[in-house]
């Protein structure tokens, strides 16, 4: 299978999800909650990002868990949010019901807020990081996931399902809601190993151009993709009229846009040499994956 390679580091962010969020002390309808958003499902890219990375810049492992926990977190109360009536209005996420659906939206919304504060918990919380990687890693977090980031994104989403985008609008808005915790996927790589800064710059292009593509793919994915195949409602952004590359650009434009971004991105990890073969690996696969 295409997949086979990502394997090992989606069984890793697995069980390292479980661990952080097997905690005592929290309600159980919150814990059981957040279970289902984050443990039912989830092709946990963003955590094999921050382990292939790490693994391009010969970086042990252990020190990449808490990071790919964390984006991991982030991601799911992002979907969470992002699937509210109030928002997307989805019904199905990862082949199940969407949380607000399951739980009722007081408490996907609540859960969405825990799982934000978790990641960065899980961060602050990581002995093995020395306090300066620690202090490096949230501050990159919040500024991904944040009024500049994912939050700044999606408000874009919104704005542009009733004014239509320009190009130019199209991307800054991908960029911020998907882009953005992508790039930090491969930022907290840079800081866990405390490369010189034009490694850092290198790996946050990386992760700037792959984090575009991705969504590039995402919208071809709801135009050309069945629910069953996606785990969620396909066909969903032309239905509800939003900007995307597909409904601005064309499909085959769209499909030769994701192509360059993706040689592009490649390109510039080139001088990482070896080690950095999965990573590569990985920014082929987000570009021609089917889910
Ligand atoms: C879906 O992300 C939402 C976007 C940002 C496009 P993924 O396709 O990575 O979703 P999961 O984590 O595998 O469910
Ligand atoms: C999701 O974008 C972006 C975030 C969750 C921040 P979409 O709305 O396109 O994602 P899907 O298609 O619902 O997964
Ligand atoms: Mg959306
Ligand atoms: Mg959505
Ligand atoms: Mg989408």
């Amino acid at each position: 299978m295409m997949n086979e390679f990502l394997k090992p580091y989606q069984e890793r962010a697995q069980a390292t999800l479980t661990a952080t969020l097997a905690d005592t002390g929290v309600p159980r309808d919150l814990q059981e909650t957040m279970h289902y958003a984050v443990l039912g499902g989830g092709k946990r890219l963003r955590a094999a990002f921050v382990y292939l990375t790490c693994e391009a810049l010969k970086v042990d492992l252990t020190l990449a868990d808490s990071s790919a926990a964390a984006v991991e977190l982030m991601h799911a109360y992002s979907l969470i949010h992002d699937d509210l009536p109030a928002m997307d209005n989805d019904l199905m996420r990862r082949g199940q019901p969407t949380v607000h659906v399951k739980y009722g939206e007081a408490m996907a919304i609540l859960a969405g807020d825990a799982l934000q504060a978790g990641a960065f918990e899980s961060i602050a919380a990581d002995e093995l990081l020395s306090s300066t990687s620690r202090t490096q890693l949230i501050h990159a977090l919040a500024m991904a996931a944040g009024r500049k980031g994912m939050v700044a994104g999606q408000v874009l989403d919104m704005h542009h399902e009733t004014v239509k985008a320009s190009e130019q609008q199209l991307i800054a808005m991908h960029r911020g809601k998907t882009g953005a915790l992508i790039e930090f996927s491969m930022i907290s790589a840079g800081i866990i190993a405390q490369v010189d800064n034009d490694t850092r710059e290198k790996l946050r292009r990386f992760g700037e151009i792959i984090g575009l593509a991705f969504q590039v793919r995402d919208d071809i994915l709801d135009e050309i993709g069945d629910s069953a195949t996606l785990g969620k409602q396909a066909g969903a952004d032309r239905h509800r009229q939003k900007s995307t590359f597909v409904s601005i650009l064309g499909l085959s434009a769209a499909q030769s846009r994701l192509e360059q971004l993706t040689t592009e991105a490649i390109s510039t990890i080139d001088s990482l040499g070896s080690s950095a073969q999965g990573l590569k690996l990985l920014g082929h696969y987000v570009a021609g994956r089917e889910y």
